[in-house]
């Protein structure tokens, strides 16, 4: 039996007549969103959030806006401004601009600004945990984490900037046969000019910032293109940035829909680098994006491997966590359990006894299972469930939906004609197939066009050190459930799942380019000391 948050019976909500709706899950005194420090970021005439241009908030002169559904409600929360295609352009040319100066910004600087916006944001958690609240349904605790994370890495982001862009590298000619030491060659790294950064809705904050962030400190401009759902809670976390004092032009926000600015903001020839997060719509932009270094992570279906030796409390606390953790709206969601047939019964059991726990309903109310963030994202899991159910899958739990909320389902004996074996439901539902032996496990993991994480559960290093090996995923972890931080961790897929490598030390180094001074003597110099 499920047990249902708090009073809720069903979710139900009490709407106040302007379209605000119950906030008692915020501490008295911080419902800010929109509010205090972030009036400026709203037109209150109208109702609609602004974008950032030129260090100002604006309005659109489309006069058009776009609305974002609250999951819960189902009901329009925020509106935000359909910017133009001559919006963009405008805040491309400023942004080229404003990158020249702050290159030229001693890079203590860069930190010193980076450090005061982290504190900014950090201070601002709980208006922004609001908006993740209503506009992505994340539980209030989570989206308070998922701010105070943010400031974390910018914080991080800015010191490990001034450690590594600091130093060089320095070659002497004399190392490569037929040179004699004339050549001294200086290697540093320089900015790339606009990176275009655009986070997906399961964190909004944060993956934004984990571009932002390593963009500013390599003396880059950005210009930040948020999902729609989500786009609210990144408009108060650029305002932080704006409250730090960075120079205008520098950070740039334009929100808006897809089919107007999308294509001609990752297609502009302004636009020097690209870092996207989100689904497949990322092949596309890499089909069509000019040549410029890309930083894609398009999601994943991580496998878990549960071997016969495997500590199953573990495992079953890490599978229930790892993939029903924001509803398994993460792209490092466990997407598939793989586990040894001799041991499957025990491990189903305690997975089934752990789901049983969790509470579901509003985000307001911390419950761990809150409704997915849209209508077409529910039906799209119910089209899995419902396949899986027709091919014979075990249901461990009845399948139960109301509106965008889905309740937890661990469907047993999944077989590789079920699409729910390949395809990400981002949703609650978990697909667990018993295997007969290790081999068949990997080939799984193996076969899927997905190669984001992977976990395994095993007592045996040596045994888990192969696996971790055999396994075509950027990252494997060993009895624990795959998750992308630490933040400075490096953190890639291989295959559908992305292009280059993330984590904060990773991303600094990939929005810098490489230039050389060679010093060119007469003759060969030798230090004889
Ligand atoms: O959804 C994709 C995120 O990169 C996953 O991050 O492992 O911290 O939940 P996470």
């Amino acid at each position: 039996m499920m047990i249902i948050c708090g009073h809720h019976q069903k979710v139900d909500y009490q709407e106040n007549g302007e379209g605000a709706y119950d906030l008692a899950f915020l501490p008295r005194g911080k419902r800010m969103a929109g509010t205090g420090s972030f009036s400026e970021i709203l037109d209150g005439e109208n109702n609609v959030y602004k974008y950032y241009s030129e260090g100002e908030w604006r309005k659109s002169v489309s006069g058009k806006s776009v609305a974002i559904v609250n999951p819960t409600t189902r009901k329009t929360q925020y509106k935000v401004q359909a910017c133009s295609q001559a919006e963009v352009n405008k805040v491309m040319e400023a942004a080229k601009i404003a990158q020249k100066a702050w290159a030229k910004t001693p890079l203590w600087k860069r930190a010193e600004l980076l450090h005061k916006a982290a504190a900014i944001l950090k201070e601002h958690k709980h208006p922004i945990a609001e908006c993740l609240v209503k506009e992505i349904a994340k539980p209030a605790k989570d989206s308070v984490t998922e701010v105070v994370r943010s400031g974390d890495l910018i914080s991080y982001c800015a010191e490990e900037g001034v450690r590594i862009l600091g130093q060089g590298t320095f070659l002497v000619s004399d190392s490569f046969p037929g040179n004699e030491r004339t050549k001294y060659c200086l290697a540093s790294k320089v900015p790339l000019g606009v990176v275009l950064a655009i986070p997906p809705f399961n964190y909004p904050v944060n993956l934004a910032v984990s571009k932002i962030a390593p963009a500013l400190i390599a003396g880059n401009s950005i210009v930040l293109k948020p999902p729609t759902q989500g786009a609210v809670s990144c408009l108060h976390m650029v305002h932080c940035f704006h409250l730090a004092g960075f120079p205008k032009s520098l950070i740039n926000c334009v929100t808006g829909k897809g089919s107007e600015i999308g294509d001609f903001l990752t297609m502009h020839p302004g636009v020097n680098c690209i870092s996207f997060t989100g689904g497949d719509t990322g092949i596309s932009i890499s089909k069509k994006a000019g040549m410029i270094p890309l930083q894609m992570e398009l999601g994943g279906k991580d496998a878990c491997i549960v071997l016969e030796d495997a500590d199953l409390d573990l495992a079953a606390a890490n599978i229930v966590k790892g993939g029903l953790s924001y509803s398994g709206q993460r792209c490092t969601a466990v997407k598939i359990v793989l586990v040894m047939e001799s041991v499957a019964d025990a491990l189903m059991e305690k997975v089934n006894a752990k789901v049983a726990k969790l509470t579901v309903g509003p985000p307001e109310e911390d419950c761990d299972i809150t409704p997915v963030v849209s209508e077409s994202s529910a039906n799209f899991i119910e089209g899995l469930v419902m396949d899986a159910k027709e091919k014979g899958a075990t249901f461990c739990q009845t399948y139960k939906r109301e509106g965008n909320l889905i309740w937890p389902l661990l469907l047993d004996n999944v077989r590789a004609d079920m699409r729910i074996a390949w395809e990400e439901p981002f949703g609650p539902v978990l697909p667990v197939i018993r295997i007969g032996s290790v081999e068949e496990g990997i080939n799984h993991c193996n076969a899927s066009n997905f190669g984001l994480q992977g976990c395994v559960f095993t007592k045996d290093i040596n045994k888990a050190m192969i696996i971790s090996d055999a396994m075509e995923t950027g990252t494997v972890q060993i009895n624990s459930a795959p998750a992308r931080g630490p933040d400075h961790f490096p953190f890639q897929g291989l295959k559908d799942s992305g292009i280059g490598s993330q984590g904060i030390t990773n991303s600094i180094n990939m929005m810098v380019k490489v230039k050389s001074t060679v010093i060119n003597l007469p003759t060969a110099s030798y230090t004889m000391g």
